[in-house]
């Protein structure tokens, strides 16, 4: 399956130009507790995947992609910042290869824009994901088309690069 942006060398510098660009503003609230075992769906070249790693370093991520050469260079990334909590995984995120609650956190970022049928990629985090857990979604608002119908698919709704408390009566919150 083709993937909008391609998967070239510019392609690559332009996901880590763009994480490099707006890490505070993506990462602000994201922090995850020692022993947290957290899945990173759509790492790409791992532009995110460092900086997750850094930020919880007592963490543990799953990065998952279904590009073996994107997967090849977020390896190489995380591993040239010395991070050693991260474990990639090469598969579909829309049949995601894990038992249901699996992890205690998801994060996903400038992902579901590019799949198609994006709901079953929220369906399949939010089933590997524990009840009480949180599922953290960063995407671009002006995506076409607009993922309406997959934000009001969520629990409360979706605001952009807020972190919502899955199963929970308050999310958000
Ligand atoms: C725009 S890149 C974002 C990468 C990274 N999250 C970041 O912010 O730099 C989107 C990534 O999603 C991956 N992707 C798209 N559909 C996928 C699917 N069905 N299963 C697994 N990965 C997928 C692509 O291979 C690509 O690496």
């Amino acid at each position: 399956m083709s993937y909008v942006h391609g998967y070239s060398e510019r392609e690559a510098q332009r996901l880590q130009d763009q994480a490099g660009t707006l890490v505070d503003l993506l990462h602000r609230g994201t922090s995850y507790p020692p022993g947290a075992r957290v899945l990173e769906a759509g790492c790409g070249v791992g532009a995110q995947t460092v900086t997750l790693a850094a930020r919880s370093p007592g963490a543990h991520f799953t990065a998952m992609d279904r590009d073996e050469a994107s997967l090849a260079a977020a390896r190489r990334a995380v591993s040239a910042a010395g991070h050693r909590n991260v474990e990639f995984l090469n598969g579909d995120l829309r049949a995601l290869p894990f038992a249901d609650a699996t992890f205690d956190h998801a994060f996903a970022c400038f992902v579901l824009e590019h799949v198609p049928g994006p709901a079953s990629v929220l369906r399949e985090l939010s089933r590997v994901i524990r009840p009480g857990s949180t599922l953290t979604v960063i995407e671009d608002e002006a995506s076409d088309p607009p993922l309406t119908a997959e934000r009001a698919s969520l629990p409360c709704g979706w605001p952009p690069t807020e972190s919502v408390r899955h199963g929970a009566p308050g999310c958000g919150s």
